[in-house]
């Protein structure tokens, strides 16, 4: 049994679709893939990419992302309504949205799959946030689809992200006996926006799109709080559509985006480590 990720399949463009389509029908048939969110926001899309990888693989696990919250097309209360139905669509397709223990052997203690539900901290919203000052004209949050496609109800005091890693509450208070592989859509450290050292040290963002500051809507601190509480060895995340491989602390950082055909083509998004198919092993278990 191996372990695959994948995030940000975004198969509202054909060609993702079609890569969905093409993976082998007899390669992954006793393997595990994590799917960190943003596969479409449109339910058929949706359900059918879910359904087409469960075929493929032993088992799958998936965390909603910002665009599966979008209710733009379709008739839901709010996105959390939506988010619910997501859930339940999952349980219903078989697909883990809760923790799993797999590949437990005679050989092998196995390892735990931890789904981490989450969403972004905005700066307004306090010291959780990953938000990055950027020089230049940063219009907030117009230019964010989340913005005009997201509708929520009354969390009374509570953000977003707070309600979000409230429900992770339950697997932070089990004890894990075996290592521990934990997954989000979004991003758990500030670090981790930048893709060297030295952009870090200068903190300019390189956003494809100048008069948007990615670090407002990145992710949020509390995450990284629940990985460490996990122990997690491996956190796989998405959403930013930048490819990682990083040991941060003991905790190696992987995300592996599909993302969109414009970003493959301008080789923006380089998979690591897995040539032709663009998915990354992350452990392999006997
Ligand atoms: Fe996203």
């Amino acid at each position: 049994m191996r372990v695959f990720a994948i995030s940000d399949l975004h198969v509202d463009h054909q060609a993702n679709r079609e890569w969905v389509q093409q993976l082998s029908e007899s390669e992954y048939t006793n393997d595990v893939l994590i799917i960190a969110g943003d596969i479409s926001d449109d339910w058929a899309h949706l359900e059918n990419t879910l359904q087409i990888l469960q075929n493929k693989f032993s088992k799958v696990f998936f965390v909603p992302g910002n665009h599966e919250l979008w209710i733009r097309r379709g008739n839901y209360p709010h996105s959390i309504g939506k988010f619910e139905q997501i859930l339940l669509l999952c349980q219903q397709l078989g697909i883990f949205t809760n923790p799993q223990k797999i590949g437990q052997g005679e050989n092998d203690s196995g390892l735990w799959i931890i789904p981490l539900f989450s969403w972004y901290t905005l700066p307004e919203e306090g010291g959780n946030s990953l938000f990055i000052t950027k020089p230049g004209n940063d219009r907030t949050m117009e230019i964010w689809n989340d913005f005009h496609c997201t509708q929520w109800p009354d969390l009374g005091q509570a953000t977003l992200s707070e309600y979000f890693l409230g429900l992770n509450a339950s697997c932070l208070e089990k004890k894990y006996e075996a290592p521990v592989i934990s997954f989000s859509h979004f991003l758990p450290r500030q670090d981790l926006i930048f893709s060297t050292e030295k952009e870090r040290e200068g903190a300019v963002l390189k956003d494809p799109h100048p008069y948007f500051n990615f670090s407002r809507v990145a992710g949020c601190r509390g995450l990284e709080q629940q990985i460490r509480k996990l122990g997690s060895t491996i956190h796989v995340y998405g959403h930013q559509h930048r490819n990682r491989d990083r040991m941060v602390d003991g905790v190696r950082y992987i995300s592996c985006c599909l993302g969109y055909p414009r970003e493959r083509a301008r080789s923006t998004l380089k998979m690591p480590g897995f040539g032709e198919q663009p998915m990354m092993i992350l452990s392999t278990i006997k």
